[in-house]
């Protein structure tokens, strides 16, 4: 990764990325509640696709940087990846069923309701420790990640790079994190 300029990048914080992101996903749950029936279906894909950015950014970046540095990192992850698997196992099953099944928006809050108070408790527990533990050089380092994992979830529909992100980050939120992560992967110099 190069440490060069930082100054000339834009901003790239990771906490503060992170953050921002748990703001757009709570944006995406209004957009898919306050949808017409019949029309969710945009607004779900583009929420399953943050999803999929959000939480695979933070499983090969945050919670492993969180996992060797912070003292009690270890259970303070272990939590957050149950609370993750929990919100993905939901989230895969509606994602098979379609946004207009019955039951969807039952499920739909029951998942908002979990990935909110997941997203809280990262809030509290882990990122808050992190920025105490680190300098925004590091932050910023860390944050190269998540900008590249981000573009690939635009959360307008934008004609023009709609088409791109659509070949990128097709099928299962299961493929889509898998995609996900060889990005994240390549931008973080990680290709083995
Ligand atoms: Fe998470
Ligand atoms: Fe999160």
């Amino acid at each position: 990764m190069t440490k060069t300029a930082p100054e000339r990048m834009q901003e790239t914080d990771v906490i503060e990325l992170l953050i921002a992101q748990h703001g757009m996903i709570r944006n995406l749950f209004d957009e898919v509640e306050q949808a017409p029936p019949g029309q969710r279906g945009d607004a779900f894909t583009r929420l399953v696709r943050l999803l999929a950015v959000h939480e695979t950014a933070e499983e090969e970046i945050v919670h492993p940087y969180a996992r060797a540095k912070l003292d009690g990192g270890a259970g303070v992850v272990e939590d957050r990846l149950e609370e993750e698997h929990e919100a993905k196992k939901l989230l895969q099953e509606m994602d098979q069923e379609g946004p207009d099944a019955p039951g969807f928006m039952d499920k739909l809050l029951t998942l908002r309701a979990a990935v909110e108070a997941h997203a809280r408790a990262e809030e509290r527990y882990e990122f808050a420790k992190i920025v105490q533990h680190t300098t925004e050089a590091e932050r910023r380092a860390l944050g190269a990640g998540v900008k590249a994992a981000e573009a690939m979830a635009p959360t307008h529909p934008h004609p023009g790079t709609e088409s791109a992100t659509k070949n990128i980050l097709v099928g299962t939120p299961v493929a889509m994190m898998d995609r996900v992560r060889d990005v994240i992967r390549q931008a973080m110099g990680k290709k083995d």
